[in-house]
């Protein structure tokens, strides 16, 4: 880490610091903080520096819960001074949970369903790897991966899932490849990959997004399904679904998708029978702390975990009037976002394992093995749940 220097200290201090007070004050992602600050602050416009500068404040967001252990509840300047002098890290005599940087009853919960294994989890934490799927519905399998290769992007082919590559290395951020700028390779999660495949979704197919903004799983739907499937989407987010509208142009995805603004937990009635149904539903994204630090204090707030199960609820009890087979999934690794919610509703749908090779619940909620779960430490992905039901 780098000592702090005089002259440009106050700057940074400032960067981050106000980073800080964004995600904390409006609970937003880091990239949003980031760039709202940046545009406050006037960040250096040279791409290089300005991702020197937001690994740096990522690198930041993800010790405060650390720093914060260590130096109790001081200001937000001094917070980011202490960071940038590097000297905390040596302190070594805190709580596993400091140390991990996460909140004490979080660490606590995966401690209680892992065991020891949660050391695993929460050491992965640092070694975050990127996926990129190939969009085929923009260019041959084969162009887009030598277009990546050209452009100096290292890349190994998924075990699993014919479309999925694992980046080892790139020489440039992914946003400035070519492949990624024109769509062709879209930066998707090995599990948000997963969840779709527990879909199946086929040609002909009649399905329900329910939660569908901004479309990244809407899109993986239409490609496995070459634009054949009827997919309607909805989302209750106007902002969220216009960057859908947009994206899925970008991606390609000519005529499959009926796009509504509408909240999932009563569906307009005009569309009420489909073949399939896809809950993404929102959570508290606890199995996405590795991409983004600004969970980390996000999930400060314990008592959001009730909001997002009530909403969650309710949309598994929509989908059952309405479908027959149901996916349900979120990106978190707390059981009350997964099985506690789909095992609410086992008086109506048999639970059926999505995918054969990958791990089941937690044994104390999934004894007979019903469900999904992804892990960084063992799947390299994200941590999700994934269920199926039908219904009966
Ligand atoms: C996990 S994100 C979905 C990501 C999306 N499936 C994808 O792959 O790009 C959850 C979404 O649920 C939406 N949402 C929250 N409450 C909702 C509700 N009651 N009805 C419909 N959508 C809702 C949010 O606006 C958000 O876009």
């Amino acid at each position: 880490m780098r000592k702090l220097q005089k002259g440009h200290d106050k700057r940074l201090i400032d960067l981050l610091s106000n980073v800080l007070y964004e995600i904390e004050r409006y609970n937003i992602s880091i990239e949003k903080a980031f760039v709202k600050t940046c545009s406050l602050k006037r960040c250096s416009k040279d791409s290089e520096e300005r991702e020197r500068l937001f690994q740096l404040t990522k690198e930041f967001i993800k010790n405060v819960i650390r720093l914060r252990c260590i130096y109790g509840d001081i200001g937000r300047k001094n917070l980011a001074r202490i960071f940038l002098e590097g000297t905390w890290r040596d302190e070594s005599s805190i709580e596993p949970w400091c140390i991990y940087s996460v909140p004490k009853w979080f660490y606590e919960r995966l401690r209680e369903l892992l065991g020891e294994e949660a050391h695993d989890l929460f050491r992965s934490i640092d070694k975050r790897v990127i996926w990129l799927r190939i969009n085929i519905l923009k260019a041959s399998e084969e162009k887009i991966v030598r277009s990546l290769e050209e452009d100096g992007v290292i890349l190994e082919r998924d075990k699993d899932l014919w479309y999925l590559y694992k980046v080892i290395d790139s020489r440039k951020p992914l946003r400035e490849i070519k492949a990624v700028k024109d769509f062709m390779a879209i930066p998707q999660d090995k599990a948000s990959c997963l969840v779709v495949e527990a879909l199946r979704p086929e040609r002909n197919d009649k399905i329900l997004d329910m939660s569908a903004a901004p479309g990244i799983k809407t899109s993986l739907i239409a490609m496995l399904t070459e634009d054949q499937a009827k997919i309607y989407a909805l989302d209750i987010s106007k902002k969220r679904l216009y960057i859908m509208k947009e994206l899925l142009k970008k991606f390609g995805v000519k005529s499959s998708v009926d796009i509504t603004l509408a909240d999932g937990r009563y569906v307009p009635a005009r569309e009420k029978i489909f073949d399939k149904t896809l809950i993404d539903a929102p959570c508290s994204s606890s199995g996405a702390i590795w991409k983004d630090p600004s969970i980390r204090l996000s999930l400060l707030k314990k008592n959001k975990i009730d909001y997002y199960s009530n909403i969650q609820k309710d949309l598994v009890r929509e989908a059952i009037k309405m479908s027959r087979i149901i996916v349900y999934a979120t990106c978190s690794l707390l059981p009350e976002e997964g099985e506690l919610i789909v095992r609410s509703f086992k008086d109506q749908v048999v639970f059926e394992r999505p995918l054969k090779k990958f791990s089941t619940g937690y044994s104390k909620y999934d004894p007979e093995g019903l469900f999904n779960r992804t892990f960084p430490h063992k799947d390299e992905s994200e941590g999700f749940f994934i269920s199926k039901m039908i219904v009966i």
